[in-house]
């Protein structure tokens, strides 16, 4: 018999523990494997968001949030996360759904991805702007409804744009891209209002900064684009459309809530302006039987704005790298502090 060896039991590999982090819902693939490379994740299945009562479950224990815009991260939500929270990367440029004074109280980062749907959101701006001047999505209806019956002099009569105003509420990146696509293709004068200037779209756009009563007088299109704050939020009531022109076109591509909801519907029904372009309402989602959607001058669609391939993959790049760098105690690449 071999004479027995004494082994000493085999020394325990240190284990790092992968950061746990919570994800709100499927974002596009090349943002979720690197999370899923690194990260243990609880990745949110559903269409549709997880309730209150679940989040506040999820979070618990987590070192990361990954969040949708109609995700609201307080206080609350913080606090069910617990101290080792590190980091809140939200999958928007925008972040009105985070308390960000209250995250930074307990030291944990925000991000946001900005820049990458600067086109997109422009895009969806001007196809609004161009549905709403035109009135495409009524006409459309009416073949659809059988009501084609002959070519009509009177019917559907829109606005046109080239050389008329544009007004710009807020002519940050998307503001500017916006004043490009109308200066250059439609000749439009741009007026811009918002709490800074921005003299390089002055120079390029040719834009004037006014007060942000005489845009609403001068322009022929008010296009809003600045972020949801306290300052604009109901920023466009009954007394803003007053001033506007009775042919002016209304276009909201940044949150529903700066405009104050049942005075649009009152001045689009009433004729104080011509018509509207919204991606963005408020409530959201909108229900089926809102009033604003039984109006033939009001063009909706449901948030869309970033809904490209492109700007989706580029956002979830930004918010898998928001949330790693994060995790890791490093700068994020887009930090909204
Ligand atoms: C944002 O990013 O804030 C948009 O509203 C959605 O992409």
């Amino acid at each position: 018999m071999p004479e027995a060896v004494l082994r000493l039991p085999p020394t325990p590999l240190k284990m790092t523990a992968r950061p746990k982090v919570f994800v709100t819902r499927m974002i596009p693939e090349c943002g979720l494997e690197r999370i899923r490379a690194e990260c243990d994740a609880d990745v949110w299945p559903e269409r549709l968001p997880p309730s209150r009562q679940e989040l506040l479950l999820r979070v618990k224990g987590c070192d990361g949030l990954l969040t949708l815009l109609s995700d609201t991260i307080d206080a609350e939500v913080l606090n069910a996360a617990g101290p080792q929270l590190k980091v809140v990367s939200n999958y928007a440029v925008g972040y009105n759904n985070i308390d960000v004074a209250e995250a930074v109280r307990r030291d944990v980062k925000v991000g946001n991805t900005p820049g990458v749907l600067t086109e997109a959101t422009a895009d969806l701006a001007v196809a609004l702007l161009l549905a709403a001047a035109r009135c495409v999505v009524p006409s459309e209806r009416s073949i659809r409804n059988g009501d084609w019956l002959t070519w009509e002099p009177l019917g559907f009569l829109g606005q046109e744009l080239t050389g008329k105003t544009l007004g710009i509420v807020g002519l940050g990146r998307i503001g500017t891209t916006v004043a490009r696509r109308l200066r250059g293709g439609w000749g439009m004068k741009i007026l811009y209002a918002g709490r800074s200037r921005n003299l390089a779209a002055e120079q390029e756009a040719q834009a004037e900064r006014v007060p942000f009563d005489e845009l609403l007088a001068q322009s022929d299109v008010v296009s809003a684009h600045c972020a949801l704050t306290d300052e604009t939020k109901h920023m466009f009531d009954a007394a803003a459309f007053r001033k506007m022109k009775a042919t002016a076109i209304f276009v909201n591509t940044a949150r529903g809530p700066v405009h104050v909801q049942q005075d649009l519907y009152d001045a689009l029904k009433r004729g104080d302006i011509f018509a509207a372009g919204l991606d963005v309402t408020d409530p959201e989602p909108l229900p089926a039987d809102d009033p604003l959607l039984s109006l033939p001058n009001c063009v909706i669609t449901p948030h869309i704005a970033s809904a490209t391939v492109t700007a989706r993959d580029a956002m979830a790049e930004i918010a898998a790298d928001n949330l790693l760098a994060g995790l890791a105690g490093k700068p994020l690449r887009h930090d909204v502090e």
